[in-house]
C-alpha cells in the first residue's frame, strides 16, 4: 500500500464507531441534529442508490469502500445473489462481518481487504457501487476504469461538490485529522466518466454532494 493508502486506511480504522454513528443515529441529541441539518445528504444518497441499483433480488454487487457496510448488507437484505464489499480497513470490514454472521447473510456476502486498484476477481458484477468513497481517493479515473471493467450493467457513485460553503470547511476540518479530501464539478465527473468508457450516466444534485449513475 502507498503513503496516501496507509493514510486513509488509518484515518478509517480510527472511524470505525463515528462514522457507523451517523447511519444508527446513536450520538447524543445534539451531535444527532448535527447529523440531520448538515449530513442529511448521506440518508438521500442511500435511499438514491437503492432506488438506482433496482433491480436487486438475484443481482450480483460489488461495495468499493464498504465501511461498516451499511450498502452491502443492505443490498443481501433486498435479496442480491452475492454482494462482495471491499474496503483496505480491516477494522471496517471486521464489523461488515461480525454484521454480517448475526443477520444469517453470510452466505451471500464476502468482504476482502483490499484496494480497488489492486482487486483482481474473477467474475462481474451485474453493480458496483462507490459510495463516500471518491471525497477520499486522490487519482479517481484509475478506480473508475476498474469500476468500468468489473461491472455488466451499472455504477453507482458519490461525489462531493466543489462549489459549496462546505468544501473548504470539511477540507480543513479532515486536514487537522490527516486525512485528505477532494472535489468535483460537473464538468470534471463528465470528463471521468468519458474516459473511464462508461456509455451514458444520470446526475442528481443532492445537498453537498452530487449521485450519479453510470451505464455501461
Ligand atoms: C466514508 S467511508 C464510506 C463507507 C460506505 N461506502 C458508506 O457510505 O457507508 C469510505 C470508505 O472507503 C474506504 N476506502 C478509501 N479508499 C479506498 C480504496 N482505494 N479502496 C477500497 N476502499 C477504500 C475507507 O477505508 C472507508 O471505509
Amino acid at each position: 500500500m502507498n503513503q496516501d493508502l496507509l493514510k486513509q486506511k488509518d484515518y478509517w480504522d480510527h472511524q470505525v464507531n463515528d462514522f457507523d454513528s451517523i447511519y444508527a443515529r446513536s450520538k447524543s441529541r445534539f451531535d444527532n441534529w448535527i447529523d440531520a441539518t448538515f449530513r442529511w445528504d448521506m440518508y438521500v444518497r442511500f435511499d438514491y442508490t437503492m432506488e438506482n441499483a433496482e433491480p436487486i433480488h438475484g443481482r450480483t454487487i460489488l461495495d468499493v469502500g464498504c465501511g461498516t457496510g451499511r450498502y452491502a448488507l443492505e443490498f443481501a437484505r433486498r435479496g442480491a445473489r452475492r454482494v462482495v464489499g471491499i474496503d483496505i480497513a480491516e477494522k471496517m470490514l471486521a464489523v461488515c462481518e461480525q454484521r454480517a454472521r448475526e443477520e444469517h447473510l453470510d452466505d451471500r456476502c464476502v468482504f476482502v481487504h483490499t484496494d480497488l486498484t489492486k482487486y483482481q476477481p474473477d467474475e462481474k458484477f451485474d453493480v458496483c457501487i462507490g459510495i463516500g468513497l471518491f471525497d477520499y481517493i486522490r487519482e479517481p479515473l484509475p478506480v473508475l476504469i476498474k469500476m468500468r471493467e468489473v461491472v455488466t450493467d451499472r455504477a453507482i457513485v458519490s461525489l462531493p461538490r466543489f462549489w459549496t460553503w462546505r468544501a473548504p470547511v470539511r477540507r480543513a476540518r479532515l486536514a487537522l485529522r490527516g486525512c485528505d479530501v477532494y472535489f468535483y464539478t460537473k464538468e470534471h465527473i463528465d470528463a471521468l466518466l468519458r474516459q473511464a468508457g462508461f456509455k451514458k450516466y444520470t446526475l442528481k444534485q443532492v445537498g453537498q454532494l452530487y449521485c450519479v449513475t453510470a451505464f455501461v
